[in-house]
C-alpha cells in the first residue's frame, strides 16, 4: 500500500498527492477512469466556485451520501464469519437433507452472531438473547437455522412480535435505554405477557451474559420436521453445543468490559480465528415422532417450552468450525439474509405459530432493509449449488441467466428452454393433518407458562440461582413504575416462592399475591442439569 513518505509530499497545504506506482494502481471512478486529483475539487478560477462539471466529486460525494442502509429492525448489532460443516455420519434413514448424505460431507457455512435489542453501534455485554444464525450452503439450496442462544422464546405467536421488540427497543419519548432488559416498557410486556415467564429466567441467568460468541449454546428453537427420501418425517430441534465449552461472565464484569472495550466479542471472535484457534460447536438433534409429541408434558408447537434433554437427548449429528473471517463487514456480516424459510429438500416447518410468522417476516424485510429482490445473488447469500428459474429484472439484475423463454409451459429446447420442475426431487412439503375452523382462540396445551419456568429455576446451581434473583433486583430496580416490579414479582410467585420472596425483599416490595394462572404450576417435573452452565463446565 502507499506509504506517506516524504518523497509524495510535493509542497504545503492542499498540494500533498500520493501517485500510483507500485504498489499503488491508479485510482478510479466508479466507472473505471483514472483520476488525476483526489485532494481538489474543480473550481472557477482561484476561489471560485465548485464546479457541476467535476464527475469524480460528484460521484464520490453521491455513493457517501448512501452508504447507510436501515440496520436490522432487531439484531441490529452482530458479528459473522465463514466455516465448514462436517457430517458425522449418514442421517439417511430421517433426512433426505443432503448435508447430512453421509459421513465426512463437508458444508460450506456463515454464521452471524448477535444481540437483539440494541442498535448497530451498541455494546456487545448487553444483557441480552444472543441471535446464532447459520447458513448452510447445501448442494440443494441454503438452509438458514436462525438461531438463539436460548432454547425458548418471550412469546408464543409471531402476531405479538412488534409488540414484544417495540417494549425492548429504546421507548420513543426518549431514544433510551438501550439495554433490553433495563426498562419499565419491557417489563410492563413481560408482566402482561404471563407466557414470557420462562423465557425472562433464561434472561435473567447468566446465559444472557456469555464471555465469548466461542462459549455459548445455540439453538433452533422451534420444532422443525426431517423427511426421508420415502416421505417419512419426524419432529426435529436442534442444539449446537461449544466445544470450547460453556463460559460466563458475571453482571460486574460485564460492565466493565463494555466500558473498556464495547467491542469485546467481536474482537474476540476475529483474534481467535486470525490466530488459527477456530471455534468449533457440535450440531446435535431431539428427533421424535408423532407419539412421543402427543406423550409429551407440553405442546411441542409451544416456542416457550423446551424438551429436556434427560428426556429426549440430543444426539450429536456433526461438527461446525469457523475459520475465516470475513473480507468487507458491510458485504457479508451486514448484507448476510437470513430467512428461516430457507430449506432444502429433508427439512421442513411445523405448525409452530411463531416459526409460521417468521416465515413470512424475514422475506419482506430483507428487500426493505436490502433494497433489491435481488440480494439473494450478493455473494454471502448467493447459493453454491445451480440456480435456474424464471424470475428476472428488478433493481440490481448481476444475474446473466442464459435462456430465450422466461415462462413455463414453453415449446423451445436446449438452451432457450429454461429448467422444469423437479417434481418428487424438488422440496414437497410435509402433509400436516389440518382440521376445525379458522379461530384466533389459542390452544389450550399452549396454557402452562410456569411450570418449566420452574423447572428452569430449580435446575440452577445455588450460585446461578444468586445470579437470578441479583439479575431480577438489579433490573427490575430500575422500573420507575412500581405497579410493573409487584407484577413481575406476583408471575414470579407461580413459579417459585422462595424466588419471588427473595426478588421482593431486593425490591423492598411487600410480596404481592401471586398473579392468576390458567394451569396449577407443577413440581413434578425433575430438575435439567443440562440446564445449567455450571453443572456443564
Ligand atoms: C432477525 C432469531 C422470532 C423477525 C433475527 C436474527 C436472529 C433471529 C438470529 C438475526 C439474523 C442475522 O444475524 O442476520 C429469532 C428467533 C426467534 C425470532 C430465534 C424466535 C424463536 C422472530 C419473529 C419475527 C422475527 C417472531 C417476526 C414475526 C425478525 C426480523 C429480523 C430478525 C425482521 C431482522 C432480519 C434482517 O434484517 O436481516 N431473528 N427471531 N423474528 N428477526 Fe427473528
Amino acid at each position: 500500500a502507499a506509504k506517506n513518505t516524504s518523497e509524495d509530499v510535493r509542497g504545503a497545504g492542499d498540494e500533498l498527492h500520493q501517485r500510483s506506482g507500485g504498489d499503488s494502481p491508479p485510482l478510479t471512478t466508479a466507472h473505471g477512469v483514472p483520476v488525476e486529483d483526489d485532494q481538489n475539487s474543480l473550481r472557477a478560477g482561484d476561489r471560485g466556485p465548485t464546479l457541476l462539471e467535476d464527475a469524480h466529486f460528484r460521484e464520490k460525494i453521491f455513493h457517501f451520501d448512501h452508504e447507510r442502509i436501515p440496520e436490522r429492525v432487531v439484531h441490529a448489532r452482530g458479528y459473522g464469519a465463514h466455516g465448514v460443516f462436517e457430517a458425522y455420519e449418514s442421517l439417511a434413514d430421517i433426512t433426505r437433507a443432503s448435508v447430512f448424505a453421509q459421513a465426512g460431507k463437508k458444508t460450506e457455512v456463515f454464521v452471524r452472531f448477535s444481540t437483539v435489542a440494541g442498535n448497530l453501534g451498541s455494546f456487545d455485554l448487553a444483557r441480552d438473547v444472543r441471535g446464532f444464525a447459520t447458513k448452510f450452503y447445501t448442494d440443494e439450496g441454503n438452509w438458514d437455522l436462525v438461531g438463539n442462544n436460548i432454547p425458548v422464546f418471550f412469546i408464543q405467536d409471531a402476531l405479538k412480535f412488534p409488540d414484544l421488540v417495540h417494549s425492548v427497543k429504546e421507548e420513543p419519548d426518549r431514544g433510551f435505554p438501550q439495554a433490553q432488559s433495563a426498562h419499565d416498557t419491557f417489563w410492563d410486556f413481560a408482566s402482561l405477557m404471563p407466557e414470557s415467564t420462562h423465557m425472562t429466567l433464561w434472561q435473567m441467568s447468566d446465559r444472557a451474559i456469555p464471555r465469548s460468541f466461542r462459549t455459548m449454546q445455540g439453538f433452533g428453537v422451534h420444532t422443525f420436521r426431517f423427511v426421508t427420501a420415502e416421505g417419512k418425517s419426524s419432529f426435529v430441534k436442534f442444539h449446537w453445543t461449544p466445544l470450547q465449552g460453556m463460559q460466563s461472565v458475571v453482571w460486574d464484569e460485564a460492565v466493565k468490559i463494555n466500558g473498556a472495550d464495547p467491542d469485546f466479542h467481536r474482537r474476540d471472535l476475529y483474534d481467535a480465528i486470525e490466530s488459527g484457534d477456530f471455534p468449533q460447536w457440535e450440531l446435535g438433534v431431539q428427533v421424535f415422532d408423532d407419539d412421543f409429541a402427543d406423550s409429551f408434558d407440553f405442546d411441542v408447537l409451544d416456542a416457550t417450552k423446551i424438551i429436556p434433554e434427560e428426556v429426549l437427548p440430543v444426539r450429536p449429528i456433526g461438527r461446525m468450525t469457523l475459520d475465516r473471517t470475513v473480507t468487507n463487514v458491510f458485504a457479508e456480516t451486514e448484507q448476510v439474509a437470513f430467512m428461516t424459510q430457507n430449506v432444502p429438500p429433508g427439512i421442513d416447518f411445523s405448525d409452530d405459530p411463531l416459526l409460521q410468522g417468521r416465515n413470512f417476516s424475514y422475506l419482506d424485510t430483507q428487500l426493505k432493509r436490502l433494497g433489491s429482490t435481488n440480494f439473494s445473488q450478493l455473494p454471502v447469500n448467493a447459493p453454491r449449488c445451480p440456480v435456474a428459474h424464471f424470475q428476472r429484472d428488478g433493481h440490481m439484475q448481476t444475474s446473466l441467466q442464459p435462456g430465450r423463454a422466461t415462462y413455463e409451459p414453453n415449446s423451445f429446447s436446449g438452451a432457450e428452454r429454461g429448467p422444469r420442475e423437479a417434481g418428487a426431487e424438488g422440496h414437497v412439503p410435509v402433509p400436516e393433518r389440518v382440521e376445525g375452523t379458522t379461530r384466533r382462540i389459542r390452544s389450550e396445551s399452549f396454557a402452562d407458562h410456569y411450570s418449566q419456568a420452574r423447572q428452569f429455576w430449580v435446575s440452577q446451581t445455588p450460585v446461578e440461582q444468586d445470579h437470578i434473583v441479583a439479575a431480577y433486583v438489579f433490573e427490575l430496580g430500575k422500573c420507575e413504575v412500581e405497579a410493573i416490579r409487584s407484577r413481575m414479582v406476583a408471575n414470579l410467585r407461580n413459579v417459585d416462592e422462595e424466588l419471588a420472596g427473595r426478588v421482593a425483599k431486593g425490591l423492598a416490595l411487600d410480596l404481592p399475591e401471586a398473579s392468576p394462572a390458567a394451569v396449577e404450576t407443577r413440581t413434578d417435573l425433575d430438575p435439567s442439569p443440562a440446564l445449567s452452565i455450571l453443572a456443564n463446565a
